[in-house]
């Protein structure tokens, strides 16, 4: 099933890693931090976050070229931004442990009569998933936000199907050393507002064991990426 336009990444690209768990970022943060942060941030996400990061969500769903009938799973739906994006011919599931966020997720759908969806409470880390059960596991906006992103991949991994795609769309920290700094510098700031800002990219998918097909930027700045992973058929 040929779901994506593939570009194949350089190996010096952005896969040249480190495997120090503490340099992934300078900011460590817990479920009930982020999910606090996210209570608050429910009432305003959409006019927060929602113009600036739309044309990378345009773009991810886009490249999204799913077959009919193909299951997709969102991990981190929020409102549900992304929501009436997706193919209507697609089943799709979105799962976030932010009930506020879910709530918005929910009138959405509602509003706009959508009936491909299924919202769950869940928490990425600990998907309530079997092995081997999506088309595409897609996490826009959520891999710098969770505490511990290599056992968020790692589950995203394992409930995707052999030959399917596990495509994450996030920021990831600067390869210029002056935004690298600025970006550690702000980060135990930005938690705050929901995100790490220094998430690193090559130590990120070393750890969690990711060797992507392709890596773009997206949104204006070109500073967040959406990289795709397909799984191993062997797998
Ligand atoms: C920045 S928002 C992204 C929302 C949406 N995907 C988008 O495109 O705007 C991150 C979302 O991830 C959720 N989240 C954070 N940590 C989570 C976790 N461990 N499990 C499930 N959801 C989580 C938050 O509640 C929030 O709704």
């Amino acid at each position: 099933m040929a779901l994506f336009d593939q570009k194949p990444i350089k190996p010096d690209d952005d896969v040249v890693a480190s495997r120090d768990s503490a340099a992934l970022s300078v900011t460590a943060v817990e479920n009930d931090f982020v999910e606090r942060v996210y209570e608050k941030l429910a009432k305003v996400y959409d006019l927060t976050f929602g113009p600036t990061l739309h044309p990378g969500r345009v773009q991810a769903i886009q490249r999204m070229i799913a077959a009919p009938g193909s299951t997709i799973l969102e991990v981190g739906v929020g409102t549900g931004i992304n929501v009436p994006m997706y193919p209507r011919d697609c089943d799709i599931v979105g799962i976030d442990f932010s009930s506020s966020m879910l709530e918005k997720a929910r009138e959405r759908v509602e509003r706009k009569g959508i009936t491909n969806v299924r919202l769950l409470q869940m928490d990425a880390a600990d998907l309530k998933f079997a092995d081997n059960t999506f088309d595409i596991v897609y996490a826009p906006y959520l891999i710098s936000v969770v505490p511990d992103p290599v056992k968020v991949a790692a589950e995203m991994h394992r409930v995707c199907k052999p030959g399917g795609h596990v495509i994450f769309l996030n920021h990831f920290r600067s390869r210029n050393p002056l935004l690298s700094r600025a970006e550690r510098m702000i980060s135990p700031f930005t938690v705050h507002i929901g995100f790490k800002a220094d998430l690193d990219l090559p130590g990120f998918l070393a750890q969690a064991g990711l060797a992507p097909v392709s890596i773009e930027k997206v949104n204006i700045p070109r500073l967040w990426s959406l990289v795709t992973c397909v799984k191993d058929r062997a797998a």
